[in-house]
């Protein structure tokens, strides 16, 4: 009998919700049937959503991509030659070739959808624990230093140096340090933390127990949201695995340095993923946001000097320590160094996700990976960053992604969650949403967001309703938003005037007004 071929098949949660465990269940069962022995592989997702289940074979001249797939397709499949890479309707070729990932630069996303993301030989052989290895020769300051020099902003939103911000940590000193990892990822058409989290979490693993050993912290909490089953399920996994062959625990890598983790299952909330929010929730508490100071790398968890982190930022960390500062660095433009995984959802026809050095464009990301509008008809306008990023409308769509730059614009980049709509979406509708969002998402703490966020629904709905006074309520919002803007506690509030005002300012038609009357002070 011929050796095994080695099959492919994601369990990623987008390819699990697209039948990919019935494909997998259809090899193995049409591959016995035939006598073609063959290992199916569990693997995380390439990012190619639009063309999950997404299945390889490993052929000699390297991997060949096939998909969608669906069960019923199997048989064809293997009477096509699945198993030696052979031609097909659903047959895409040589993965690597493939021009949406053959286009980007995957630095932290180099093993997701390669490796078995629970194999810790797979996860070695591809390069992993040679940044914790390199960390654990190195004096903590050296390490922090590393990674200030890298340039590494925070990917959670608020692009903070992450350096920076465990230099605080460092220097707290505390009989008890911590390590939150920031795994709520609430923002709208965003996927990165999740597909990591599946496809590569001993990555995760490896970032935290360097963020540790940097600032002398000894255990840490992975927040991640209830909605991830199966995120949660291959951490602690993978947990155990990595606890097991000494890579956590007492003894990291017979190093006597000592780091353990364990994960917290997230509370369902929006602000939950507000960092001082988060830890409330941590400590059993409900999530409302504390004011700052102290700052949580001072006085975080249970009042201990706290790293919290989003999942990229801390999975970022291993190549910055394994490759050095300066490889990272180079990649980007201006003060956004490195990479981002840019995530493609709504309106496309390759929704997906997207590794690019900073410095590309929406343009290039909308129509050169995303393939334009899923429906046909032309493109709008784009909300990057999540339910509190701007709308941003074609005229800025060759701004380059880089934090400064789309600051200046008023717009953020925040978790690279991009929402694309065509020319029938209502931006009235839009803005009205983003207030309605932020009412019910309020923890309630502060009066602007609390209060500032209904009456905004409620000015919205007289805008809609038109009549003589429409131009008066457009003004009066924007004296609402401004109120907002500068007088909330945390950004939930502090910037749901973000999309309210960037689809007045850029579709004031939708709003039944026009451009100048729009901008116009309130009398
Ligand atoms: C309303 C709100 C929701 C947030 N949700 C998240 C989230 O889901 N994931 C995340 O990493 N950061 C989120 N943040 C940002 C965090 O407060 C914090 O900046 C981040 O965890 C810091 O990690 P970083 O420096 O690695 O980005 C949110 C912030 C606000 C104001
Ligand atoms: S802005 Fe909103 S979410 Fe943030 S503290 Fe105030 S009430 Fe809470």
């Amino acid at each position: 009998m011929s050796a095994p071929v080695t099959v492919y098949v994601p369990r990623d949660a987008a390819a699990l919700a697209m039948g990919a465990d019935a494909v997998a269940r259809a090899i193995e069962q049409e591959a016995q049937r035939r006598g073609q022995p063959v290992t199916v592989v569990r693997n995380g997702s390439r990012g190619l959503l639009w063309l999950e289940p997404l299945v390889e074979v490993a052929t000699p001249q390297g991997r060949v991509a096939y998909g969608p797939v669906q069960a019923e397709d199997v048989a064809a499949l293997f009477d096509a030659g699945l198993l030696q890479g052979g031609a097909h309707a659903l047959c895409h070729g040589p993965t690597e070739e493939i021009p949406y990932l053959k286009r980007q630069e995957r630095l932290t996303f180099a093993r997701v959808g390669i490796t078995d993301p629970l194999s810790l030989q797979d996860y070695t052989d591809h390069g992993g624990l040679q940044g914790l290895r390199r960390a654990l020769d190195m004096a903590p300051e050296q390490i922090v230093d590393e990674v200030t020099q890298s340039g590494l902003r925070g990917r959670g939103g608020a692009a903070f140096p992450t350096g920076i911000k465990w230099k605080t940590v460092l220097g707290s000193p505390a009989s008890q340090k911590y390590i939150v990892c920031n795994a709520d990822e609430g923002d709208s058409g965003t996927f990165a933390d999740r597909m990591l989290m599946e496809g590569d979490p001993y990555v995760l693993i490896e970032g935290m127990a360097i963020a540790g050993v940097a600032v002398g912290a000894t255990y840490g909490y992975i927040y991640v949201r209830s909605e991830y089953p199966h995120a949660i399920a291959a951490l602690q996994e993978a947990i155990a695995r990595a606890r097991q062959a000494g890579w956590l625990g007492e003894d990291i890598l017979g190093s006597g340095r000592r780091f353990d983790l364990e994960v917290r299952k997230g509370a369902g909330a929006y602000i939950c993923g507000e960092e001082t929010s988060l830890l409330e929730s941590l400590e059993g508490k409900r999530g409302v946001v504390r004011a700052k100071p102290p700052l949580p790398a001072v006085q975080g968890l249970f009042g201990k000097p706290t790293v919290i982190n989003n999942v990229i930022s801390l999975a970022s960390v291993p190549i910055i320590l394994a490759r050095g500062a300066a490889y990272y660095r180079d990649y980007g433009v201006g003060r956004s160094h490195g990479t981002l995984p840019f995530q493609l959802a709504g309106n496309l026809k390759q929704g997906g996700l997207v590794e690019k050095a900073f410095g590309l464009t929406l343009r290039e990301l909308l129509f050169d990976f995303g393939g334009g509008s899923a429906s046909g008809r032309p493109l709008r306008a784009v909300q990057v960053g999540g339910p509190l990023g701007a709308y941003l409308p074609e005229s800025q769509w060759d701004i380059p992604l880089d934090y400064e730059a789309y600051a200046k614009v008023a717009a953020m980049i925040g978790h690279g969650g991009l929402v694309a709509f065509d020319d029938t979406v209502d931006m009235l509708r839009m803005a009205r949403y983003a207030m309605e969002f932020c009412a019910i998402e309020s923890c309630g703490k502060c009066t602007p967001c609390r209060i500032g966020s209904t009456r905004g629904v409620e000015t919205l709905d007289k805008i809609a309703a038109g009549g003589p006074q429409r131009e008066q309520q457009v003004h009066l919002l924007r004296d609402l938003c401004d109120t907002m803007l500068g007088g909330s506690l945390c950004a939930l509030g502090g910037m749901a005037p973000y999309p309210v005002l960037s689809a007045l300012d850029h579709f004031p038609e939708d709003f039944g007004i026009s451009a100048a009357r729009a901008a116009e002070p309130a009398a």
